[in-house]
């Protein structure tokens, strides 16, 4: 705002046009112009010439002091400017009085779809869920503020292996429906994921077991949904604390039924090809400097993955939203997986590319420098975490008072 303001009054005093950005160097100056080699390019002159002629012409201006508090030539070409602090808080004042802080609104109001949060049902949460939820409701807002329809989905993944795993515990450990609670979710959850990891049968039992499950086998969805009511309020919990809120608390599963159309569009369009049995679309481009493998639909055995359930839920985006954008906020471990939807979408005519975006960020790492993983059962639980931090922070005040 500032820089743009400054920009404006050095145009209408014949300084020229010089754009101002925000100084890389904060202990130098506030804001610096990188436009010196640009005009004295376009004037044949050195950049030391010209840099300190606009710097000597913006110093003699006649109420300089009224807007800057320095402004200098730095070789090989910047101009470094510090601003006067009076002229900042009259401009902040002005801000502050404006009902949006002066920032100027788009023109055109669109709607975005931002989908954050998305943490996998019947897993506690652990501090690694923090980033992605707050960086997503963040982005919310401010697309908000702009006035633009903003629609929060969580996008719980609630119909994959971790159900089947859990719906073995509870059969093999004799539960009650009554019996399934936060406690022994976060207790069976990662036990059952390591034993797959030892034991195929178990691993197999919990594949078929999540397969019924969407085939809709009465008693396996009857514990589902147990397990989601159970689970979601939990998530539901840990948003409140961050101030998080959704407009939809949708999941993979309410995506499944769009896949049948999904399905028949790439095959009309002739995009699903066969390999080893399974069911792929391939989206690498000549232009592509590494390889982007291709997007699995369907495994041999009839299943559909990840990929699948985020084309359907795209289409149901579409028939519902018509969204403009569609923002996700995931780590960046995720970004391939994007990358290739984002590109069958295109090709299928279902939403041009550049309308989604994946907003990817790092992970939190544990001691051993490895992302956290739920599965372990060590990464600390997120609640748990929010009581330590409320704990410290009041013993802090009380040894500080004056804090
Ligand atoms: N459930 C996913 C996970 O835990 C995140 C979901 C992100 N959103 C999406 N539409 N794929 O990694």
């Amino acid at each position: 705002m500032i820089n743009q303001i400054l920009s404006q009054i050095l145009k209408e005093k014949g300084i020229g046009n010089l754009t101002i950005t925000k100084s890389d160097r904060p202990d130098l100056c506030d804001y610096q112009s990188n436009d010196v080699f640009k005009i004295s390019k376009e004037l044949g002159k050195s950049p030391q010439e010209v840099g300190k002629n606009i710097c000597e012409r913006i110093n003699l201006l006649d109420n300089f002091d009224k807007y800057f508090e320095k402004v200098e030539f730095i070789f090989p070409g910047f101009l470094n400017i510090k601003v006067n602090d009076d002229f900042i808080n009259k401009e902040i004042t002005k801000m502050k009085e404006n009902k949006k802080f002066n920032v100027k609104m788009p023109e055109k109001k669109e709607v975005f779809v931002v989908d954050y949060c998305g943490a996998n049902v019947a897993k506690p949460l652990h501090v690694g869920h923090m980033r992605t939820t707050i960086v997503g409701e963040s982005v919310a807002r401010i697309i908000r503020f702009l006035d633009h329809k903003t629609i929060c989905d969580v996008h719980l993944g609630d119909y994959g292996l971790q159900i089947g795993q859990v719906i073995y515990a509870i059969l093999r450990d004799k539960k009650q429906i009554e019996d399934i609670d936060i406690k022994y979710l976060d207790k069976v959850y990662p036990e059952v994921s390591a034993l797959c990891k030892n034991d195929e049968i178990v691993r197999e039992e919990c594949s078929k077991i999540t397969k019924e499950l969407q085939e809709g086998n009465d008693r396996y969805r009857e514990l589902w949904k147990k397990i989601l009511e159970v689970s979601v309020s939990d998530i539901k919990k840990n948003c409140d604390y961050l101030g998080a809120h959704f407009d939809y608390w949708y999941g993979e599963s309410d995506a499944y039924s769009y896949l049948p159309e999904i399905e028949k569009l790439l095959v009309d369009k002739k995009l699903l090809v066969e390999s080893q049995g399974a069911l792929v679309v391939n989206v690498s481009k000549e232009s592509d400097k590494k390889e982007i493998p291709p997007l699995l639909f369907k495994k041999s055995n009839g299943a559909y993955l990840y990929a699948s359930t985020d084309l359907a839920c795209l289409l149901q985006r579409k028939k519902d939203f018509n969204p403009d954008h569609i923002l996700y906020v995931t780590d960046l471990r995720q970004a391939l997986h994007f990358e290739q939807v984002f590109r069958t979408a295109d090709l299928c005519g279902l939403f041009p590319k550049d309308s989604l975006e994946h907003l990817g960020y790092g992970t939190i790492n544990g001691m051993d420098g490895k992302p956290f993983k739920t599965r372990d059962g060590k990464a600390p639980k997120l609640e748990n975490l929010f009581h330590e931090i409320k704990d410290i922070f009041i013993s802090k005040k009380e040894e500080n008072r004056n804090l």
